[in-house]
């Protein structure tokens, strides 16, 4: 026999003979890591027992004598002198339990008109509307951090890539502000949730409402809720703000691993395309040569961190039958970790990217390589000769095909050698083939040049400002 056998819950003891079996306590606490939600569940009971008290249903002095003894509390959580029962569950119960403690009698009361149902809801409600807000505001810095960096390089020449290999020359500028266009869809992603989530299921009690005359609205404003959810069954067994959470968080995080690997691709020897600080990179224990961009390989994996929390919660919640079930107990281990490490890599990529040193002349000189202003040639057949494009596109091939065979590139074919493909062909084509001129031409909304780019940086300095 365990101690755990011998004494019937003190909660719930009037109609249980022995208490719980040690490893149905083990399997069941959440107070290992629920307790992350005190200052959550001290600040919804603070709520409950004042609106017990203002709506009479429990006294004022007993209301005012709750609010005193979560607040001691919470001194105690946050003193680090509370001693956390697994014998009592979780979160809720260790402070129900403790505030009688302290205050005796009218602690009783605080369990008035609710449920541990709708008390998790709330309390988990909050912290994840907290965690949006520092996503929010982690997203900001990252954006700021990339637009510093297109606002210095708004027409430092590189190459674009599609399939990795070199498709056309393109701006820095406008490399760093496509980062910030899809960070900038995160963060409306966050703000989105946020607001859909921000209703009070404080009042839905176990899971039909509750007999006492509470005041849901005033629980509601207490906690800075829009207003009280409106059914009480799919409040307690809700958990879409922690599925819209971790979905924004993995498309997120999905983000900073691409332009992590990126960051992997161009801080190797071969590339040299940027310099990543030292604060960001570590050294071989064998190899004294190396920079290994430990941080940004790390921000590369952590994507699989955070969509395996997402998916671990989609598979808890599929198929739960309303309402509440103990199922829903293990949402919480998921986000919270879902959360730090997604708070963690915003930080991680915010410093990499405002530390880190793009090498302009190795992106310009690369840019030029690669046969990268082929379609610029094609266009100027179109636009000059007006050949249709097909033609053009073929022409250009050859030309290609020729200067590869040469073993140079396109500006280095004489005008002959260019007449062979085409007899058209005059000195002015010349003009066309160099990447500033490329990225120049390309003056369509949301394009690379310079002058494209600048627009757009000045709008995201409006915009973040
Ligand atoms: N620890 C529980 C959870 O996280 C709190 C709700 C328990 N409710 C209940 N009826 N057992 O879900």
């Amino acid at each position: 026999m365990t101690s755990s056998d011998t004494q019937a819950n003190t909660m719930w003891g009037g109609r249980f003979a022995s208490g719980p079996d040690a490893i149905m306590t083990a399997i069941n606490a959440s107070i290992g890591f629920d307790q992350r939600l005190y200052a959550q569940d001290i600040a919804g009971s603070r709520a409950h027992a004042a609106m017990l008290g203002a709506t009479g249903i429990i006294t004022p002095s007993d209301a005012a004598a709750i609010g005193e003894g979560l607040l001691t509390v919470l001194s105690e959580i946050k003193a680090g002198k509370f001693a956390f029962r697994t014998d009592l569950e979780d979160i809720h119960l260790n402070i129900e339990t403790r505030v009688t403690q302290i205050i005796g009698e009218p602690g009783k009361r605080l369990h008035t008109a609710r449920s541990r149902n709708d008390q998790v809801a709330t309390d988990f409600r909050l912290w994840v509307r907290d965690q949006c807000d520092a996503a929010i505001q982690g997203l900001t810095v990252l954006m700021t951090a990339f637009l510093k960096q297109a606002d210095q390089g708004a027409d430092w020449v590189m190459p674009g890539f599609t399939h990795l290999q070199t498709a056309q020359p393109v701006t820095w500028g406008h490399h760093m502000l496509a980062y910030v266009e899809m960070l900038s869809r995160d963060r409306s992603r966050f703000v989105d949730a946020r607001k859909r989530m921000n209703e009070c299921p404080l009042g839905a009690a176990a899971l039909a409402g509750t007999s006492y005359p509470i005041d849901r609205h005033m629980t509601a404003a207490a906690l800075g809720f829009d207003r009280p959810t409106a059914n009480s069954l799919d409040s307690v067994s809700d958990r879409d703000f922690a599925l819209e959470f971790l979905s924004a968080s993995s498309i997120c995080a999905m983000h900073l691993s691409r332009f992590a690997e990126e960051l992997v691709i161009w801080s190797s020897a071969q590339f040299r395309f940027i310099r990543l600080s030292d604060k960001w990179t570590t050294g071989s224990s064998i190899m004294p040569q190396k920079r290994n961009p430990d941080a940004a390989e790390l921000l590369r994996a952590k994507l699989g961190r955070i969509l395996g929390a997402t998916v671990a919660l989609f598979t808890v919640m599929k198929g739960l039958a309303l309402t509440y079930s103990k199922d829903m107990q293990e949402d919480k281990e998921q986000v919270f970790d879902a959360a730090d490490t997604l708070m963690l890599s915003l930080a991680a990529m915010s410093g990499m990217v405002a530390d880190m040193t793009a090498n302009r002349d190795v992106l310009e000189a690369s840019a030029a390589t690669g046969f990268s202003t082929a379609t610029d040639l094609a266009d100027w057949l179109v636009r000059a000769l007006g050949l249709p494009f097909r033609e053009a596109h073929h022409v250009t091939g050859a030309l290609v095909a020729l200067a590869e065979a040469k073993g140079c590139d396109l500006p280095d074919l004489s005008l002959s050698e260019l007449t062979s493909a085409h007899p058209g062909i005059t000195q002015e084509v010349y003009s066309v083939l160099g990447v500033q001129n490329s990225v120049r031409s390309r003056q369509s909304y949301g394009g690379t040049a310079p002058d494209q780019v600048r627009a757009q940086i000045a709008r995201w300095q409006a915009d973040l400002a």
